[in-house]
């Protein structure tokens, strides 16, 4: 498999976008004003792109929705630091976007802390451009739907300015001053124009092939970014991920076969970054309305992993953990025949982690429940029986695997 390590950071960004629900461009424009803000300081184009991918990934360290509105709705806000050591913990990890860490690290550092702290000048001045352009792009987000933005420019600029030196640098504030007089750095913010200057910044990037090592991290990190979303979701996609590697070998499959479905059941739920906190953590017994968001995710997480070319057939598997062999799954509606082996093994992973897992409205299910649980749903031809079986013939390797290395040393309960 040919993976661009360009379209990892695109991924990446798009995944951690759907955090803001409707408002999934917070990346791309913090990006975009860096990188504007960069022209007028006349920073050369390397640094441009350096920004760019910063602006792009600046917000990973944040999977939860209540988390993302807090960001945007407060200028400085107490446990900000939070998700920039999260956010630096995640690139800092991943060789590929490594270099971005320190910049995302203190994206939420005032400027006359800087110096104090011991942060090294030019990561400085990067952290503390996109932590400005952070919070114009804060500032700016209510007027964004509405025809009024123009109308709030004024204001948005005195309120950063007035910030000068104690937030955030003085050069810094001036090229930002300068960058954004005319009124096309704020036209260009509007969504159907932000795709076209995506492109724009990724025509002449550089391009180099990832290794299936690379790749194997990259499906992690997007992992643990789904994972932190709750703690009540904590390592499920790593578990899913452990299970269906452990079913698949099961099942005969070797080598990068067996590597290629790993990697798609940890990336599996990304579309869940979409779905409110709140929907995740409440009493499982979903509205039609909330149903309806619910019923999203997985059809979010085929648009975003079939844009990496390489990813089309994995993209299908990890999508269509809930289709059912009844063809009452979704969203596709797929019939069994439809249905690869692939994607029922992913299937019966998740519904046993999830059980198996502790959350908000009960406590984990033993794992004699949960293989009749999976019974019942093989009798109402939902879920592959020869899978199923499978379970049964392990059931302890199968809870090992689910909830990790340290379920070992627990009795099988
Ligand atoms: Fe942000
Ligand atoms: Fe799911
Ligand atoms: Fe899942």
């Amino acid at each position: 498999m040919q993976i661009n390590i360009r379209q990892m950071v695109l991924t990446v960004s798009n995944a951690v976008d759907l955090v803001g629900v409707s408002d999934v461009f917070h990346g791309r424009r913090v990006g975009m004003m860096a990188v504007e803000c960069a022209r007028t300081l006349a920073w050369d184009t390397p640094t441009q792109h350096l920004l760019f991918d910063a602006g792009l990934l600046h917000d990973c360290g944040v999977s939860s929705t209540r988390e993302h509105r807090k960001i945007i709705n407060e200028l400085e806000w107490e446990g900000a630091s939070l998700h920039c050591e999260s956010g630096y913990a995640l690139l800092h990890d991943f060789a590929p976007l490594a270099h971005l860490a320190p910049i995302v690290r203190y994206h939420h550092t005032r400027w006359q802390d800087m110096a104090a702290l011991g942060i090294d000048p030019l990561v400085a001045r990067h952290a503390n451009l996109i932590h400005l352009v952070d919070r114009v792009d804060a500032l700016a987000t209510p007027y964004y739907g509405d025809e009024s933005l123009l109308l709030h420019v004024g204001e948005i600029r005195d309120l950063i300015n007035r910030f000068r030196e104690v937030l955030f640098a003085p050069d810094l504030v001036d090229a930002f001053l300068a960058a954004s007089a005319p009124e096309a750095f704020w036209l260009q913010m509007d969504p159907a124009y932000i795709p076209q200057y995506v492109d724009d910044m990724e025509r002449f990037r550089e391009v180099r092939a990832g290794t299936l090592e690379e790749l194997k991290q990259f499906a992690f990190l997007i992992a643990r970014v789904v994972d932190a979303k709750s703690h009540f979701t904590a390592e499920h996609s790593l578990g899913v991920a452990r299970l269906t590697r452990f079913l698949g070998q099961q099942a005969g499959l070797t080598g990068n076969h067996l590597d290629k479905l790993e990697i798609a059941a940890l990336m599996h739920d990304i579309g869940k970054l979409q779905v409110p906190d709140e929907l995740l953590e409440s009493t499982g017994a979903y509205s039609p309305a909330e149903r309806a968001v619910m019923k999203k995710h997985s059809f979010a997480t085929y648009q975003i992993l079939r844009r990496i070319r390489g990813f089309e057939e994995l993209a299908l598997w990890a999508a269509e953990h809930h289709e059912s062999l009844n063809g009452q799954g979704y969203p596709f509606h797929l019939q069994a025949r439809e249905i690869p082996l692939e994607a029922r093994i992913i299937k019966v992973a998740d519904v046993f982690q999830a059980l198996a897992q502790r959350r908000p409205y009960r406590a984990p299910m033993p794992v004699p429940e949960i293989l009749t649980m999976l019974r019942k749903m093989q009798a109402d031809n939902e879920v592959d029986g020869a899978i199923v079986d499978t379970v049964a013939r392990h059931l302890d390797e199968c809870r090992a695997a689910a909830l990790g290395p340290s379920a070992l040393s627990k009795p099988l309960s």
